[in-house]
């Protein structure tokens, strides 16, 4: 499928490994010149110098911007460089660190604070930075926002307990812009990823195995059994949906909330 991605601007935050890494090539892959970002510029030029390895396609390019999601002058900073390096934006893919693992009774004050600076406000202020660029986009064929969040906000996580309570409020804001930004054409979507093989992930599997007698090895292999197809997911699978839902085949979905996720998520509208 043609996904007429070719010549398309997109800013994948947070991508110079796993899932945003993973959207970030996937769309280059289909001819977007792709910014991506992290804190560590080593990474990052590691992470361009991969993708563009891949790239194929004609009108693909990469582009790294160095900076902290969670610090509102690197935001803005992040989108204007990719205006600035590629002259437009038509996508924007927001995505973070997460937060700290914990259950309720471990989680301080200054932990919820941490909760809301990593989950909640970068995917505000992203998308606050953006908007006047993505409606912009509605001549090239229309803005798209997609937002990496996570199962916990269809089926509480077992110890995330910050990202079960507050991963939920990125829905909210996501069907609400979807509402007001339709008439500037521009579409809205969360992606929820359920386990995938990233070093996120792994370090979970450290934390939860710590002061049991199960390795993270043991951790991780309890973890894809429980998920319906047998296996964590590979980063490239959440990919190829992001690319999806940023092309021009996808004309027609707004404020959905999709799982990628094995089929754990045990709900009808899972
Ligand atoms: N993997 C999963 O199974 C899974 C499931 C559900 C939800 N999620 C969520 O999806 C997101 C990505 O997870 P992942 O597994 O891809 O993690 P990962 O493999 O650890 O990659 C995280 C990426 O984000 C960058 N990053 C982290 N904190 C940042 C910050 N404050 N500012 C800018 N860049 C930052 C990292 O680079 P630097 O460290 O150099 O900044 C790296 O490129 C997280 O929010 C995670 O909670 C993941």
């Amino acid at each position: 499928m043609e996904l007429g991605l070719t010549g398309k601007v997109a800013l994948v935050a947070a991508s110079s490994k796993g899932l945003g890494r993973a959207c970030a090539e996937a769309l280059a892959r289909e001819g977007t010149k792709v910014v991506i970002s992290g804190r560590r510029p080593e990474e990052l030029a590691r992470a361009a110098q991969e993708i563009r390895q891949v790239m194929s396609v004609h009108g693909a390019d990469v582009h790294t911007v160095t900076g902290d999601v969670t610090h509102p002058e690197d935001v803005q900073r992040l989108v204007r460089a990719a205006v600035a390096r590629f002259g437009h934006l038509d996508i924007l893919v927001t995505n973070g660190g997460g937060p700290s693992p914990g259950k309720f009774a471990d989680l301080s004050e200054s932990d919820w604070q941490m909760g809301l600076d990593t989950t909640l406000w970068p995917v505000l202020r992203l998308v606050r930075a953006a908007i006047p660029y993505l409606v912009a986009a509605k001549e090239r064929g229309g803005g798209r926002i997609i937002n990496i969040v996570s199962t916990s906000v269809k089926q509480p996580i077992p110890g995330l307990f910050l990202s079960n309570a507050l991963r939920p409020a990125v829905i909210g804001l996501a069907k609400s812009l979807s509402l007001e930004l339709a008439p500037d054409g521009i579409l809205v979507n969360n992606v929820c990823p359920g386990s995938f093989d990233t070093d996120r992930i792994q370090q979970l599997y450290t934390s939860r195995a710590a002061g049991t007698a199960l390795t993270p090895e043991q951790v991780a292999a309890e973890a894809a059994k429980a998920i319906p197809l047998g296996r964590l997911g590979d980063p490239r699978e959440l990919g190829h949906l992001v690319a999806f839902l940023a092309s021009d085949k996808a004309t027609y979905l707004t404020g959905q909330t999709i799982s990628v996720d094995g089929g754990i998520v045990n709900g009808l509208f899972g």
